[in-house]
Formats: C-alpha cells, sequence, structure tokens
C-alpha cells in the first residue's frame, strides 16, 4: 500500500512508521511515499527528508479561506495516489474536500480513550480530569474531530506525580506501537467499515 503520513510536530510516530517498514516495505505491506505538514520548519519534516521521502507543506494562512487550503492539502495528498493517509500528529481539522477523497482510508493517532477527551488537548485533558487510566486511539477520520470509527486502542496509567510532558511522553511509547501495528493490519490484511465497527482482514 501506498502510505502519505501528514505530520504537524515532532513526528515521532511517523519515525516508528519509518523504522517499522525500514528497508522492506513488501514485508511490511505498505510504503511511506509522501509526507505532508501543516508548517513548515517541524521535525517530522527532517525526518521525512532523512529518509528521503519527498515533502509538502500546505500552511492553511497562504491561503484566501479554509475551503481552499483543503483544496490544495487535497491535491498535493492525491498527486501520490495514496491507498491510505495517516494523520500522525497532524494538529489541522480537514475539510469536505479531503473527506470526499480519503475518507474511509483515512486514520488518526489521538493521545487518549475516545470518546474522552477528543480534541487539543486529550493528555493535559485527562490529567486534569484526574482519570486513573487513559492511553490513545486509532481511528479512522469522519467529518466530526476524533469521532470516527475506532480501530485499536491502548491503555496507558496516570501516575500521581505526571505532568502532561510525562503522561505524553508514556502514551506515546504505546502509541506508536499501536499505530505501526494497526497500519500494517490495515495495509497487509485489508479492511471494511461497517457503521462504527472496523473489521480487519476477515
Ligand atoms: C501524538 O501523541 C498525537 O496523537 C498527538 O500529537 C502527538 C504527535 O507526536 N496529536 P509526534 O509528532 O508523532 O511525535
Amino acid at each position: 500500500a501506498r502510505l502519505v503520513v501528514l505530520v504537524s510536530g515532532s513526528g515521532t510516530n511517523l519515525q516508528a512508521l519509518l523504522d517499522a517498514i525500514g528497508d522492506d516495505p513488501e514485508g511490511f505491506g505498505a510504503r511511506i511515499v509522501a509526507v505532508g505538514a501543516d508548517r513548515n520548519g517541524i521535525a517530522g519534516l527532517e525526518r521525512a527528508r532523512a529518509a528521503g521521502i519527498p515533502t509538502f507543506v500546505c500552511t492553511v494562512k497562504d491561503h484566501a479561506t479554509r475551503e481552499e487550503w483543503d483544496r490544495a492539502l487535497t491535491g498535493a495528498t492525491a498527486a501520490y495516489e495514496p491507498d491510505l493517509v495517516v494523520s500522525a500528529g497532524f494538529m489541522k481539522i480537514v475539510g469536505k474536500d479531503f473527506l470526499a477523497r480519503f475518507g474511509g482510508r483515512f486514520v488518526n493517532t489521538h493521545p487518549a480513550l475516545l470518546p474522552s477527551f477528543p480534541g487539543a488537548h486529550g493528555v493535559r485533558d485527562a490529567l486534569a480530569y484526574g482519570v486513573k487510566v487513559t492511553g490513545c486511539t486509532v481511528h479512522f477520520v469522519d467529518d466530526g474531530v476524533d469521532t470516527g470509527p475506532i480501530i485499536a486502542q491502548g491503555v496507558v496509567e496516570v501516575r500521581n506525580e505526571d505532568d502532561e510532558a510525562a503522561l505524553h511522553e508514556r502514551i506515546k511509547e504505546v502509541e506508536r506501537q499501536l499505530l505501526v501495528e494497526v497500519v500494517g493490519r490495515l495495509a497487509r490484511n485489508g479492511y471494511r467499515i461497517e457503521g462504527r465497527k472496523v473489521h480487519v482482514g476477515e
């Protein structure tokens, strides 16, 4: 499968995919054909370049409207003809053009146990709420925010001494493994989505 990965930050989830694919994309079942971002100057883009992978950047403020940005992001992604698009810390909500084109083959990873704590501050919100366990969720993206059909989740304990950074780091250790496992299975075994249920490789 051809993957396009979208990033906005450090790109450690991207790096986990790069490391898992290594020099055996056939074995993994997928290769990353491009990495897209919504901003320049992030480590995620450096990681792609270090791996010799083409990159593209679509910055919201470079476009007159959000819809035009969405169209640009859709076109830039479509140019690489991906089978699957992976949002790995991509911090923008895509619009209707992107979903029309990639809905059903666009997955996101979120650092909380959805439907708890959706949005851009899932780790902070879980910590503030005082939950004893949190975790991460890999799901298909739909037209809501972090509301699409869930593929897999991983549980992470919250410790009394945790601050947001420490907890997020512990979540990311689980999240990176979960994302690699899910993307590999989707790519190798195929899948179908029935309502809110995802059947992988059946
Ligand atoms: C991940 O925890 C992702 O779920 C969240 O932001 C983090 C991105 O980390 N949205 P990285 O850029 O993959 O290191």
